[in-house]
C-alpha cells in the first residue's frame, strides 16, 4: 500500500507515455494556495485522488493522473490574474473506451468548481490511439462535398431561413424552394426549430424534401436538407428514421444542448441510416466564450469529432457578427489527422454574405461550407436572388476570380455588392 495525497499529483520530470492522454489547462491558483499545490489537486480530483490522503494498492496508483508541466504566462492577455498553463497526463486506463461522458466526467468534471483554483479552462487536448480507437469519428466527414453533394473544388453553401422560428411549414419550405433553385446545396433549419405546432417536424419533413428532389431534377446538382432532430435521445432516433424513410440524407443536432452521449447514439443510427450529421453548436459559448474558465470550442470541436459528426459550425475568422476566435487552429484540427478518423468539414457561418466571400475563403480555403442567413434573405429581391448571388460570390472566390468581374454577368451579385460591399455585420 502507498499514501496518496492532493500533493502528490505533480511530477515536472515525468515524460508523458505515448498513451496517456495529454490536457492542457489555463489555472489560476486561489489566494493562498501555490501552483504546484493548485495543479497537483487538479490531476488528483480529475483521476482517483480526493482532500484526504488515502492508502491504495500499486495498481490504483498506477491510474493517477499526473501534472507534468507547470509553467507561468502573463494573464493580461487573458485578463485573468496571475495565472499557469498546466499540462496533465492522464494514463489511457483511466477511461472507459468509446465514452465521451466518462472522459468529460474526469478532464473537465469536479475540476471547474474546486476552491482550490479561482478559474481553470480546459484549452487543449492531445488524444492518444488508443481513446481514438473507440470512437467511430464522422462517417463523411469533409467528404461529404463529394459523397453526398457536388462541390468538390468549392466550398459547399447553405442557408438557414430567417426568421429562425415562427414561420409556417409552408412559408419554411417555400424559402427552401427559392435557395435551392437559385444555386444553394443545403437547406438547414434554425437551432430552436424542431417540432412546434407552427411547422411540425414531420411535415416539413415530407414537403421540404419533395421540393429538394425537384430541385435536385431543375439544377443537375444534388441537394441536401439538413433539418433539425434535437430532441429526447428516442425520439431523436425515431426522427433520424422518419428522415431515412423520406429520402433524406443529413439531419442536424444541436450537439451542446442535446448532450455528447446522446450524440452518440444518434451517431450509431446514423450510420445505419447513411445519414450525415449536422452539429451546430448552440451553447457552446457558455463554456468557451470567457478566455479563463470553462472548456475551449477548441476541444468541444474534438469531442465533436469522436462522437463522429460530419459538418461542425467554426466560426468566420472574425468576418462576420460572431466574436473572433480560433477559427483556423479549430479547422485545422477538424481537418488534420488524427489517428485515422475522417476529418469533419467546418462550417462557416453568422453574419456572412456574397462580399465577404473572397476575404473568407483567402483565410480558410475551399474545403469548408459557409452558410448565410440574412446574407441571402436579405437580398433586395428576395430569397432566389440572394441564392443567386451567393453562389455566384462563392464560385468566382473558390475560383480565384474577383466577384465584380462575376457581377457583371450575375446582376444579383451586382445588386448584393452595392447593398453590403465588405462590411463586417455586427
Ligand atoms: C445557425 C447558427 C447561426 C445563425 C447564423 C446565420 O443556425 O446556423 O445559429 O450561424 O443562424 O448566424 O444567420 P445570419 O447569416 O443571418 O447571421
Ligand atoms: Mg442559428
Amino acid at each position: 500500500m502507498t499514501g496518496i495525497e492532493y500533493d502528490d499529483f505533480i511530477d515536472t520530470t515525468y515524460a508523458p507515455a505515448d498513451d496517456d492522454l495529454r490536457c492542457r489547462f489555463y489555472l489560476e491558483p486561489a489566494d493562498g494556495m501555490s501552483p504546484e499545490a493548485a495543479a497537483s489537486r487538479v490531476a488528483s480530483e480529475s483521476s482517483n485522488g480526493t482532500w484526504a490522503a488515502l492508502d491504495v494498492d500499486a495498481d490504483v496508483e498506477r491510474l493517477s493522473a499526473l501534472a507534468f508541466g507547470l509553467e507561468p504566462i502573463d494573464p493580461r492577455g487573458r485578463g485573468g490574474e496571475e495565472a499557469y498553463l498546466v499540462d496533465v497526463a492522464y494514463p489511457a486506463e483511466l477511461f472507459e473506451a468509446g465514452s465521451l461522458a466518462q472522459i468529460l466526467s474526469c478532464i473537465a468534471g469536479n475540476i471547474m468548481g474546486m476552491k482550490a483554483v479561482d478559474r481553470i479552462r480546459l484549452d487543449d487536448c492531445e488524444w492518444p490511439a488508443t481513446i481514438v480507437e473507440g470512437f467511430p469519428g464522422p462517417q463523411y466527414g469533409v467528404d461529404v462535398k463529394r459523397e453526398l453533394l457536388d462541390a468538390d473544388d468549392r466550398p459547399v453553401t447553405a442557408t438557414v431561413p430567417k426568421p429562425k422560428v415562427g414561420l409556417p411549414t409552408d412559408a419554411h419550405v417555400e424559402v427552401g424552394r427559392q435557395a435551392w433553385h437559385g444555386g444553394i446545396d443545403l437547406l438547414k433549419d434554425d437551432e430552436n426549430l424542431t417540432d412546434q405546432g407552427f411547422n411540425p417536424f414531420e411535415d416539413r419533413l415530407v414537403r421540404s424534401l419533395e421540393e429538394r428532389d425537384r430541385a435536385e431534377e431543375a439544377t443537375g446538382e444534388r441537394k441536401g436538407y439538413l433539418i433539425n432532430v434535437t430532441a429526447e435521445t428516442d425520439e431523436m432516433i425515431r426522427r433520424a428514421e422518419l428522415v431515412a424513410d423520406h429520402g433524406g440524407r443529413f439531419v442536424m443536432v444541436d450537439v451542446i444542448t442535446a448532450g455528447w452521449s446522446s450524440v452518440q447514439t444518434v451517431r450509431e443510427h446514423c450510420e445505419d441510416l447513411g445519414l450525415a450529421i449536422h452539429a451546430h453548436r448552440a451553447m457552446h459559448a457558455a463554456f468557451d466564450r470567457l478566455p479563463t474558465h470553462g472548456v475551449s470550442m477548441r476541444c468541444l470541436a474534438q469531442f465533436s469529432r469522436l462522437a463522429g459528426v460530419d459538418h461542425l459550425h467554426t466560426g468566420t475568422v472574425g468576418l462576420g457578427k460572431l466574436a473572433n476566435e480560433d477559427t483556423l487552429g479549430i479547422n485545422e484540427w477538424l481537418t488534420g489527422d488524427c489517428h485515422g478518423l475522417r476529418g469533419v468539414l467546418p462550417v462557416a457561418s453568422g453574419g456572412l454574405h456574397p462580399g465577404l466571400m473572397p476575404a473568407l475563403l483567402d483565410h480558410t480555403g475551399t474545403e469548408i461550407a459557409v452558410q448565410a442567413g440574412g446574407g441571402i434573405h436579405g437580398h433586395p429581391d428576395g430569397t432566389g436572388a440572394g441564392a443567386r448571388a451567393f453562389r455566384a460570390a462563392v464560385d468566382a472566390a473558390a475560383a480565384g476570380e474577383p466577384i465584380e468581374d462575376r457581377a457583371d454577368a450575375v446582376p444579383e451579385l451586382a445588386v448584393a455588392l452595392e447593398k453590403w460591399g465588405t462590411e463586417t455585420p455586427r
